[in-house]
């Protein structure tokens, strides 16, 4: 089975199912969720960080690249994972964070007691004369990217928080420490590996001082073209070796044209690349902690732009609406209140039939929703915590700012899956590390699996596209780019041809597609509205989705 026929499945380890009452999931609980992961009919599961860290940023700062952080399990529960998984037909794939390291690592513990070896794994600078830090660059998650090493007159570079100091890959040492970290988890058995803001990791040898503007600050540090000579070493010394292993890149503001030199097989890189761009058009002036409406237009023409410039240039998509960093898409983009399952199976379809490996994140094949936290010590996330204060200094009302995090935290996501009405959802037995959502006892597993449209409505688009070669490698061509409604497009392989048009609205429509589509022999192939005739007006109910087929 080659990538391009696989679906992931994400689970944010520490809320997917705890199985010894300490209220942080674990990884003998994803061993018991198999058979349920094995029904959703996905290949691969892709486990956020459960090694050792300080839990600051949940465990995306590694303490310890090779071992299990004992609340989450030991190594022989991974190997029996491993093991189980084998059985249902489910790889894994784990989550590494090589840019940074916790500041409880060895490494940098090490270079703090002066070893100058450990300090050459780290990015030290002096503040030049008549600066007070290296750099003025702002940490992705508030304040300076830098902070004092020691009582030194230096400073580390940390460009998320200050406790995730960034490694300095200009140091062969490091990247051959890299490369060791993913033999160590091949020889476990992982067949995946999903690489934390892999681009950002090639930094210059002299580091500048920015305008101030956050888009040029940026560029002084993402996708800098070193990134594919790292990229092509680590392949070569690691997962590269193996064929059958499947790798993708969390892109940080990255560009269509780097992803296809991440991705292109040619280039012998990573398999596929994550991209935000689609994620960010509810963003005010770009920034993230404001609430306004989404750009329906902007978001099609990112999703068409990325379809067709990695589709026709040979690089490869990770399709994803959701995921641990992200609020719930049900909520973002469509209508959570009046027609979840309607918004749910619609945004699914949409994604689905397009080219690319699709991911589904926990939770969402049964339409979880944002948990809507009205106060501040529901959350537990650094970077809402942080917001907080950023947006009180700002001088915003408490109001508004709880508003604003309950539309966008990463909490959203990272609540516990619900899988049924017991207390805590059933997703454990002790208190969970955060709260679960209300909404628990209409919304689980369990009765999604007795009654519901969401999950049988992924399963069959993950068979679909195991089947059907043209969902898998068509071509992609976007329909009624304009319309203000409407999002639709076709996927053409050489024999066969799928027309979806989906609703994306509350609203329905009359949608007249004789100019974009010729007649002739299209058949219905799947919609959540049940089947319908192939028409040249179509009737798309609220948020309706649907697709024909042809043979040719
Ligand atoms: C990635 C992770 C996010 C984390 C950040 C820093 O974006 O997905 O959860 O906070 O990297 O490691």
């Amino acid at each position: 089975m080659s990538f391009k026929d696989k679906v992931i499945y994400q689970a944010y380890t520490k809320s997917f199912n705890d199985t010894d009452g300490n209220g942080l999931g674990d990884l003998k609980g994803v061993t018991e969720k198999l058979p349920y992961l094995e029904k959703v009919g996905i290949d691969m599961v892709w486990l956020n960080p459960f090694y050792p860290s300080p839990q600051n940023d949940n465990g995306h700062h590694l303490a310890d690249y090779t071992a299990t952080y004992p609340t989450y399990g030991t190594m022989e529960d991974l190997e029996e994972m491993i093991a189980e998984g084998e059985k249902h037909g489910i790889q894994f794939m784990l989550d590494l964070v090589l840019n940074h390291t916790s500041t409880d690592h060895e490494w940098f513990q090490k270079a703090l007691a002066g070893d100058k070896k450990y300090q050459d794994y780290y990015i030290l600078r002096e503040a030049p004369e008549g600066q007070e830090l290296p750099t003025n660059w702002e940490s992705k998650f508030g304040g300076s990217a830098w902070n004092q090493f020691g009582d030194t007159n230096k400073y580390y570079l940390c460009l998320y928080d200050k406790t995730q100091a960034d490694l300095n890959w200009r140091n062969p040492e490091v990247r051959e420490e890299a490369a060791k970290v993913v033999r160590f988890w091949m020889d476990k058995g992982v067949k995946g590996f999903r690489f934390d803001v892999i681009n950002v990791i090639g930094k210059d040898e002299e580091l500048v001082n920015s305008t101030g503007n956050i888009e040029q600050e940026k560029r002084l540090y993402t996708d800098k073209p070193i990134v594919h000579d790292y990229l092509q070493e680590l392949n070569r010394n690691s997962f590269g070796q193996d064929p059958e292993i499947i790798t993708v890149g969390e892109m940080s503001s990255t560009t269509i044209e780097s992803s296809i030199g991440y991705s292109h097989p040619d280039n012998d890189e990573l398999t596929m690349v994550f991209s935000f761009h689609h994620l960010k058009v509810d963003y005010e002036d770009g920034e993230k902690w404001s609430k306004t409406d989404f750009d329906f237009l902007e978001l099609k023409k990112i999703m068409n732009d990325w379809q067709i410039g990695l589709g026709e240039n040979g690089g490869w998509n990770a399709l994803f609406w959701n995921n641990h960093d992200q609020p719930r898409v049900v909520n973002r983009f469509g209508d959570a209140e009046n027609y979840r399952e309607k918004s749910a199976t619609n945004q699914a379809h949409i994604l689905h039939f397009m080219q690319g490996t699709p991911y589904i994140y926990m939770g969402e094949e049964i339409g979880m929703t944002d948990p809507g936290f009205t106060e501040m010590d529901q959350y537990v996330d650094i970077e809402s915590i942080n917001a907080y204060k950023n947006l009180e200094d700002k001088g915003l009302p408490h109001d508004e700012i709880m508003d604003i995090l309950a539309s966008k935290s990463r909490d959203n996501s990272r609540i516990p899956i619900q899988w049924n009405a017991e207390a805590h959802a059933g997703f454990t037995d002790g208190e969970p590390w955060l709260q679960v959502a209300d909404n628990y006892p209409e919304i689980n597993v369990e009765k999604e699996l007795e009654s519901g449209e969401i999950f049988p409505y992924y399963q069959k688009l993950i068979q679909l596209r195991k089947e059907r070669e043209v969902i898998r490698t068509g071509r992609y061509v976007p329909m009624f780019l304009e319309h203000e409604q409407v999002w639709a497009y076709r996927r053409i392989a050489e024999d066969e041809e799928i027309i979806t048009f989906a609703n994306f609205y509350g609203e329905p429509l009359s949608l007249d597609i004789s100019q974009e589509v010729e007649e002739g022999h299209w058949t219905y192939l799947f919609g959540n509205y049940g089947n319908k005739d192939f028409n040249k007006v179509l009737e798309l109910e609220p948020y309706e989705a649907i697709s024909f087929e042809r043979k040719k």
